[in-house]
């Protein structure tokens, strides 16, 4: 094949110089080559100046700065705008940023309608996922608007809106009335109001508690081309709504293998408690294909090192509970996991290290976040990267996904009528 003045000889050698050459998404288009990648492990499926990976050497960084910075420094709202719109925003363009926002917190009365109908115990990641999904009936665009100023306006809506209807699936697991937003709250402090407050009693939020919060929302606000993410480009990438997009993101994110990990790690931990907290059976068990025993919160597709999140995390996690006064045997625990786990020759050398979802889980409780809603902290934390991911794919104008597959049915065959 000649291709822009290059020769290809078919079949391509791996390794070779050849392959080396070939630009293969090129070659693809123009010829129909496809190679198989299940779960896309290799193939990128896209170009973001957004965030930075590196799973060797354990970096994260988003639009150039190093997530351990902007955890230790920056308030979410911070990191959102700076992953949205690619600049840390001025202390004017912040304030206006929260402005914008906190006069968008409340949500239409008749959503409440729909979240009336949603038994007790449906799982806030399904309500959440489908109220989102409702946001496009009750904010649809409007044709005489320009379409990048209606773009802005359902991206403050998401980030204004999400934190408030999250909270109605606590509420009602509680028995308890929903709460309106306090504008006057800052925004993890004001998701903290509307999940913990009632009516008949003070409550004050606790700074370090808001601050917790903050931190882990910034370390999960965006991660690349992961399977959630993807989601959202690969949505979008029809020009479905935003709201669409993001509140397919939200399913993606709530399976065990994403952002259901985290649920699946505290529920791990605390079985391993009541079985007498004995690690080092669990460590057995997990290197032994046949007990059929997982050991979650270990390993990351992508990081053949620390997961640098993990390593933020895990501090956090000491002081919060430090600074709050709690003992959580949960803690000691995951501590004894992974300090086995990292002396065990089976783990080091299949570069199985403790991952983002290890410790968020045991932050969360202690933050007094029931488990079935550890997720959906994750979905309210990875809000701002998905929408910078959308927002990235419909500016470069990308083509709509559409993955060739490598057929392994039947070959063609006669049809003999019976
Ligand atoms: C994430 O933060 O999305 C998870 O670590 C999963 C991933 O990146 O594949």
């Amino acid at each position: 094949l000649t291709l822009e003045g290059k020769t290809y000889q078919f079949p391509i050698v791996e390794g070779s110089e050849q392959e080396k050459a070939i630009d293969i998404a090129k070659l693809r288009d123009q010829t129909g080559y496809i190679t198989i990648d299940a779960g896309y492990k290799n193939t990128g499926a896209t170009k973001s100046a957004i965030t930075f990976l590196d799973g060797e050497e354990g970096v994260l960084n988003y639009r150039g700065y190093s997530i351990e910075e902007l955890a230790e420094k920056s308030s979410f709202l911070e990191v959102s705008y700076l992953l949205i719109y690619g600049e840390l925003p001025t202390t004017q363009q912040l304030a206006d940023f929260e402005y914008e926002i906190k006069t968008h917190t409340l949500v239409n009365e008749d959503m409440r309608k729909i979240f009336e109908g949603f038994p007790v115990n449906a799982h806030p990641m399904g309500v959440l996922s489908s109220l989102v999904s409702a946001m496009s009936a009750f904010y649809p665009e409007n044709a005489d608007q320009d379409p990048e100023e209606v773009t802005q306006l359902h991206i403050i809506r998401l980030l204004a809106k999400l934190p408030t209807i999250a909270t109605w699936s606590y509420k009602k697991s509680q028995g308890h009335p929903v709460n309106y937003p306090k504008n006057d709250l800052d925004y993890c402090s004001n998701f903290l109001n509307m999940m913990f407050s009632l009516p008949v009693a003070n409550y004050e939020v606790d700074p370090v508690v808001s601050a917790a919060l903050n931190k882990l929302l910034i370390l999960h606000a965006d991660h690349e081309q992961n399977c959630s993410t993807s989601t959202v480009r690969l949505v979008g990438s029809s020009h479905a709504n935003i709201y669409s997009s993001i509140s397919s993101g939200i399913s993606a994110l709530w399976g065990p293998l994403h952002g259901g990990a985290n649920q699946e790690v505290i529920e791990m931990l605390e079985a391993i408690r009541q079985d007498g907290g004995d690690t080092q059976k669990y460590i057995d068990m997990a290197k032994d294909k046949t007990s059929g025993f997982r050991l979650f919160g270990f390993g990351h597709r992508v990081y053949k090192n620390f997961d640098p999140r993990a390593r933020i995390i895990k501090k956090a996690a000491d002081d919060v509970l430090n600074k709050l006064g709690i003992n959580d045997p949960v803690l000691e625990i995951a501590q004894q996991l992974e300090k086995a786990a990292l002396e065990d020759e089976y783990f080091v050398s299949r570069k199985l290290y403790p991952n983002v979802d290890f410790y968020s889980g045991i932050i969360y409780r202690a933050l007094g976040i029931p488990t079935n809603m550890f997720t959906v902290m994750f979905a309210i934390g990875r809000l701002p990267g998905w929408i910078a991911q959308w927002k990235e794919m419909r500016t470069n104008k990308e083509p709509i996904g559409r993955p060739r597959q490598v057929y392994t049915g039947a070959p063609k065959r006669a049809f003999i009528p019976i």
